[in-house]
């Protein structure tokens, strides 16, 4: 059929295999690495359509360089590196990888939260280190989780994925969210709450939002001071949600008890205060990365971009105006 596609890095063969069976050239990023901006500008020449990933910025500058680009296919959810304004202006479309991942991101969360809670990776040093020198009754004491208050923080498919695994574990659930969610409701008696009431009686407070204008810095240091001072942070949406500084500041002081984070502000720079800190977990972002969910994804993306390249509607299009245009 013609199409020439570009993988701005190596992702799953199934997914590799949907675009070499329906493209005529399918050319990837060789190096398993970030392409370098003037990499990335010169590569989308002459495309297609592109398979992007979210440390891929793809702004005007990239769409003026892959002018004849009908679609980029992001290889994520969230698409706040791609300025989709931009790209519908040129009416190229932008799609995601919602639904497949759901599971293993908010597992990831769960991950988090039992790890901090537990002290799992704080102690796994210690044992590595030869210091266990047997059982002790102060030895590294967390918190309960079973019958505790969880909040999340943004109930969509994945704070909500998150909050049904909580049932086990006898929570109570609050949540915060522009929309009432009434499944979520009704299956775990989770209850609607402003953001201020769920950060002052959360003990686990789970972020799930998309990064927005609205929720850049949505928790900071006034956050911080309604918490508990025994109270959870956990992160696996977009790092810009926490104000990194501030989290170092509450941790520090006490104000909260601990913090568990999979993304970060400037990925993949870490505020160095962080890593100072036991109180804390730090995860180098893999909410999506089990082989099952990063396969599934590699071919909903693959699955999106050669959709549009033959003429049909992309099944994960986030800017569905560029159809009718
Ligand atoms: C991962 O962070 C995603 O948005 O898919
Ligand atoms: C993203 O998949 C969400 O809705 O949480």
């Amino acid at each position: 059929m013609g199409f020439n596609v570009y993988v701005t890095r190596v992702i799953p063969e199934p997914g590799l295999a949907v675009l070499r069976k329906e493209c005529e050239t399918t050319d990837v990023n060789p190096d398993d690495r970030v392409l370098t901006r003037e990499e990335l500008l010169s590569e989308v020449k002459g495309r297609d359509g592109v398979l992007c990933l979210l440390t891929d910025k793809i702004d005007a500058e990239v769409f003026d360089a892959a002018s004849g680009a009908k679609i980029f296919a992001n290889y994520a959810v969230g698409y706040d590196n791609i300025d989709v304004p931009a790209a519908t202006e040129r009416g190229i479309a932008i799609t995601n990888t919602p639904g497949v991942l759901t599971d293993a991101t908010s597992d990831m969360a769960w991950s988090l939260l039992f790890t901090i809670a537990r002290r799992t990776a704080e102690s796994d040093k210690y044992t590595r280190a030869g210091k266990f020198k047997g059982w002790g009754p102060m030895l590294f004491l967390g918190g309960d989780i079973t019958d505790r208050t969880l909040g999340i923080i943004g109930a969509g498919r994945i704070g909500t994925a998150f909050a049904r695994k909580s049932v086990g574990f006898r929570m109570k659930v609050l949540y915060s969210d522009v929309r009432e969610n009434k499944e979520l409701e009704k299956e775990v008696g989770a209850k609607k709450v402003d953001l201020d009431t769920l950060l002052k009686e959360a003990d686990y407070i789970s972020v799930h939002v998309p990064l927005m204008p609205e929720t850049t810095h949505l928790i900071g240091k006034r956050e911080f001071g309604l918490m508990k001072k025994s109270a959870y942070l956990i992160n696996t949406s977009r790092g810009p949600v926490v104000d990194e500084k501030a989290l170092v500041e509450a941790l520090k002081s006490g104000e909260i008890a601990g913090a568990g984070l999979d993304v970060y502000e400037k990925e993949p720079e870490v505020e160095p205060g962080l890593f100072k800190l036991d109180n804390i977990v730090l995860a180098p972002h893999l909410g999506s990365a089990t082989i099952e969910t990063r396969t599934k994804m590699a071919t909903m993306a693959a699955g999106n971009l050669v959709a549009m390249l033959k003429g049909e509607e992309p099944p994960n299009i986030v800017n569905p105006e560029v159809l009718k245009k």
